[in-house]
């Protein structure tokens, strides 16, 4: 099967099989979106208004800025892979509980083993603290981690979510300065899993 037909299968097991509570009020489930091939997978939050109505991740203001920065590094939104640590929107865009987080912990941990992504680019500190509990986003972003994910050593990189740094000039200076490190990481890390592999 090729990722692209296991990613189908597994959205349309998840999103009958999902125990999330916020099923119950959201129009629907938002399940990742984009480029089954991708180096980057980008993890957000949890969908908004728009994300809900339409059933696609960051397709709002914060997604529109996301594609800007892409393009400030040449890349495209066809070029990655994009989701939620939570699938279905939070009333009010709440921060999602942590029993949310929990319920859709798998579908994200499966979504993550099919891509197979060089880099995992976390948008925002919910994103970042699902995987390091520890950290503190005002310190963490723009700084490579590496760490065990489900028994696979990965690379994260941390960075402020675009809704936060979309009406906050400081912010917005700070995450098109740790956007443009990307470029770089992703050679970095792209070499080592060239040595990593057996010849
Ligand atoms: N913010 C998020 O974290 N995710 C979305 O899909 C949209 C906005």
């Amino acid at each position: 099967m090729t990722k692209a037909e296991q990613l189908v299968q597994l959205n349309t097991k998840w999103l009958t099989e999902c125990t999330c509570e916020l099923r119950k009020v959201a129009t629907q489930g938002v399940p990742g979106f984009g480029n089954p091939d991708a180096r980057i997978v980008f993890i957000g939050e949890a969908p908004g208004a728009k994300e809900d109505k339409e059933g696609r991740p960051f397709i709002g203001a914060a997604g529109k800025f996301l594609s800007e920065m892409l393009e400030s590094i040449n890349m495209k939104r066809e070029d990655i892979y994009i989701t939620n640590i939570v699938k279905y929107r939070p009333p009010e865009n709440r921060d999602p509980s942590a029993d949310e987080i929990a319920s859709c912990a798998k579908w994200l941990e499966e979504e993550i083993n099919i891509i197979d992504p060089l880099l995992i680019v976390f948008l925002g500190r919910h994103s970042m603290n699902h995987f390091f509990p520890a950290e503190k986003i005002s310190e963490a972003h723009g700084v490579l981690l590496n760490g065990k994910y489900f028994g696979k050593l990965r690379h994260f990189l941390p960075l402020y979510h675009p809704a936060a740094a979309l009406y906050n000039g400081s912010l917005r200076e700070v995450l098109k300065a740790d956007f443009a490190r990307i470029p770089q990481i992703l050679k970095m890390v792209e070499k080592e899993r060239l040595c990593d592999s057996p010849i």
